[in-house]
């Protein structure tokens, strides 16, 4: 069944209750926004902080489907509603919800958003959007058809460093940009090999909610819940999904970068259960404005990455940044350490000062914060004040789908070590047709 079909037959009964209009398309400024949260542990929990933050939402629902996330959760906001699975919150809640906030592992982003989507309600959804091409494709069509204000959870897209690199670059202070190497030796998430046996369900966790839409399975302690899914092939998107999409987002974002030709993955034989510890990722993407004819991102991950190149020594062998990413131009280099730190400019092996007032004389920009708990709501704030009609989301699904589908072709390439893969935007293919079946979800019903 494609997700749209379950979806909608999960809807049915919902959708003849209600025909709220979308915030956007009332066309006037609103007062008060409700929130529903779905996923509020781990990354959600912070979600739910940053957007209740803002002055003017209410906080009506929270979905979790472990009590003990829950129970946390309620203790911040005991006024709130509680349940445990989002379809019936959503069906429940359908006149009382403006907005959604997705904070599920991956491959519940789509199921979750595209109900809420449906029943015309305005997104945030954490990074990466979705878990497979299909699923981002369709988050992209639904969003546009109804005109809702969505956003991905890349909050260091609205931090000062990001936004001053993509005025940097896009003012030519390196010229054109030929390549981009991106790094990340984050390791997190269980990587071993496919468990044997099963392990009793905690009585605070509901196993079957959890898989959604994904193929039932014994449960594992340790392997899947919490945050443990990542690296799974079922569930998460690896490294490259993980990080990749943050890392990448600025050169993409900077660069006016669309679809990739080709993408190349070096990494170990694939086990079907478990991404590759460690890949080295090669796009090509035809060239832009803002680069040369042709342009390659290169993606390293994995302990110890990136490798050692030349194109990443930095003036008086001073070490890399943890993660981070160098923009090669014409003119030089740009190096933007991820995150919290400026952008620095090496030309013939050393550092330039950057004059900053020249780029941004009225002081546009504002000023750097450093601080993560001052900044990172700014990206929240900006969704709500954009569903409440006084701002604009900077990464919106129509954003977001493409950065994302760029990230997921590097992970389907890893099903491929060291096979160059050629991609068919228009035909949603790659030339390869063995490729093509990473392209959707099985999606059971549950
Ligand atoms: N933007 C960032 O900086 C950032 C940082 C970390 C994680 N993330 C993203 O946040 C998401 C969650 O990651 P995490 O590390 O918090 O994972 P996690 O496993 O620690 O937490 C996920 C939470 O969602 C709940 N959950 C799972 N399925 C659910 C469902 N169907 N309905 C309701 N609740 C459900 C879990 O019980 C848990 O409380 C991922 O998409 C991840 O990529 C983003």
């Amino acid at each position: 069944m494609k997700k749209r079909d379950f979806l909608k037959t999960s809807l049915a009964a919902a959708t003849t209750a209600f025909l709220p209009k979308t915030i956007m398309a009332m066309g006037k400024t609103k007062d008060l926004l409700r929130t529903a949260h779905i996923g509020v542990g781990g990354m959600g929990f912070s979600d739910l902080k940053s957007i209740a933050s803002h002055p003017k939402v209410k906080v009506v629902a929270l979905c979790d489907v472990d009590s003990n996330a829950i129970a946390k959760a309620s203790s911040i906001y005991p006024d709130a509603k509680t349940f445990k699975d989002y379809r019936v919150m959503l069906k429940s809640l359908a006149n009382e919800v403006d907005a959604v906030v997705v904070s599920t592992p991956d491959h519940s982003h789509a199921p979750a958003s595209i109900m809420a989507m449906e029943m015309n309600k305005a997104v945030y959804c954490q990074k990466p959007l979705a878990h497979h091409v299909s699923e981002v494709r369709d988050m992209r069509h639904i969003a546009a058809e109804k005109k809702l204000v969505t956003q991905m959870g890349i909050q260091v897209h609205s931090f000062y460093d990001y936004k001053l690199a993509t005025l940097l670059i896009q003012s030519g202070i390196i010229g054109k940009v030929s390549r981009v190497r991106a790094w990340s030796p984050k390791n997190w998430g269980f990587d071993g090999p496919k468990p044997n046996g099963a392990d009793p369900i905690p009585s605070n966790f509901d196993w079957n909610l959890w898989l959604g839409t994904a193929e039932k399975r014994p449960f594992k302690e340790k392997v899947y819940h919490p945050g443990n899914w990542r690296k799974l092939v079922d569930f998460g998107c690896g490294t490259l999904g993980d990080m990749g999409v943050h890392i990448f987002d600025t050169p993409y974002n900077a660069l006016a970068l669309d679809v990739p030709n080709t993408i190349k993955n070096s990494c170990r034989k694939p086990n079907g259960f478990g991404y590759p510890e460690k890949n080295e990722v090669i796009y090509t993407f035809p060239g832009t404005q803002y680069t040369t004819k042709n342009f390659e991102w290169v993606w390293h991950d994995g302990k110890g990455a990136p490798d050692s190149h030349k194109e990443l020594r930095l003036p008086d062998k001073e070490k890399l940044p943890l993660q981070g990413a160098m923009f090669m131009g014409e003119k030089g280099r740009l190096l933007l350490p991820h995150f919290m730190q400026p952008p620095r400019l090496i030309v013939e092996g050393k550092y330039v000062a950057i004059d900053i007032k020249k780029y941004d004389p009225d002081n546009k920009l504002g000023i750097t914060v450093n601080d993560y708990e001052r900044d990172a709501p700014k990206h929240y704030h900006q969704f709500v004040d954009a569903c409440l009609g006084t701002d604009v989301a900077s990464a919106p699904f129509s954003y977001a789908s493409r950065l994302t589908e760029t990230i997921l072709l590097g992970v389907i390439a890893g099903r491929f070590p060291n096979k160059t893969l050629h991609w068919d935007s228009k035909n949603a293919r790659f030339k390869e047709s063995e490729a093509n079946q990473y392209l959707t979800g099985k999606n059971r019903s549950f």
